[in-house]
């Protein structure tokens, strides 16, 4: 049963314009134009498998434009907060709302019901993920990889595909690996394609699971630096880390989650230097961060 407050649904005309974000990389000065106010909503939310709790209770809202860093020890629920937003992972109660429009479930003679796949489709179409794991297709190019979803998903012309690789290609520093193969790129530069591969579907919202956590460590930066890029270009970014350089100088807001529960959402820069809860404190005590000098 889904419980929670009624919300507004069918805010289409506060989308941002298709290309946009893709545009700015040729374009350096232009920004991703959010229109602010919330993109992402959780009320409520629940999920156990079996009788494990993953998520108990989770309410958050992520303004378009914000970046927020998800950080929390292992096995806290933060993959299955992600997983839940783009329903890999259908949630059990509460409701998740992306663009004012409930992700997974529909009203239907009074009953919440599950949605037509064809319609948990159209909202995922808006939402970009990356994973650990890059997960390109081994037998195709970057380009290749690239066009893929714009082509079959989108439905939009190859010329059009095509560009939009090259615009992500641009964004992503590997305008020279157009041609190449995933397995004669290096691990960074694999993920930085799926990185590209996620921004060419000209998503609204973006998501990462720990992105970087494969990687050695001397790649790591290049992909962080994509990550920062859009972040400053306003993309709506939902991060889930252990870089807490990244999260402390890059996010906005950070949320620490708990046993499948939100214990804090703070500004990035009062969850460093205030830590809200001793717990806090010891979690990043034992994690390597340079102080801040400002
Ligand atoms: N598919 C699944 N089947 C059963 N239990 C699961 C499944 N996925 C997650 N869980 C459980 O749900 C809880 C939350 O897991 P989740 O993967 O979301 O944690 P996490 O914070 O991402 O951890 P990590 O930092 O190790 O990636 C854990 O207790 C986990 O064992
Ligand atoms: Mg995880």
């Amino acid at each position: 049963m889904l419980a929670g407050p009624s919300l507004g649904q069918g805010r289409e005309e506060t989308r941002s314009k298709p290309g946009t974000l893709l545009s700015a990389a040729a374009e350096q000065t232009t920004r991703y134009e959010g229109s602010g106010g919330p993109l992402l909503q959780l009320i409520d939310v629940s999920k156990y498998f079996g009788k494990t709790p993953a998520l108990s209770d989770v309410n958050l809202t992520v303004n378009r434009g914000e970046t927020v860093a998800i950080v929390g020890p292992s096995g806290s629920g933060k993959t299955t907060l992600l997983r839940c937003i783009n329903f890999l992972v259908p949630y059990d109660s509460g409701r998740i709302l992306v663009n004012g429009r409930l992700v997974g479930y529909r009203e239907q003679q009074g009953n919440t019901v599950r949605d037509t796949g064809h319609n948990v489709n159209e909202i995922r179409k808006r939402i970009g993920m990356v994973f650990q794991q890059f997960n390109l297709f081994p037998h195709r190019t970057v380009l290749g990889n690239l066009i893929e979803g714009p082509l079959y998903v989108l439905r939009i012309t190859r010329s059009e595909a095509v560009t939009r690789a090259q615009a992500a290609l641009e964004l992503i520093g590997l305008m020279d690996k157009v041609e190449a193969y995933p397995d004669q790129l290096s691990g960074g530069q694999q993920q930085r394609v799926a990185i590209a591969r996620a921004l060419c579907m000209e998503p609204e919202l973006m998501l990462f699971d720990e992105v970087t956590s494969a990687l050695d460590p001397e790649l790591v930066g290049e992909v962080l630096s994509v990550m920062r890029q859009l972040a400053r270009k306003g993309m709506t970014m939902v991060v889930v880390t252990h870089e807490m350089e990244f999260a402390r100088d890059v996010a906005d807001r950070v949320v620490f989650m708990e046993a499948s529960k939100i214990v804090t959402d703070q500004p990035a820069s009062d969850f460093f230097e205030r830590p809200s809860t001793p717990r806090i404190g010891a979690f990043l005590s034992r994690l390597s961060l340079p102080r801040n000098s400002d």
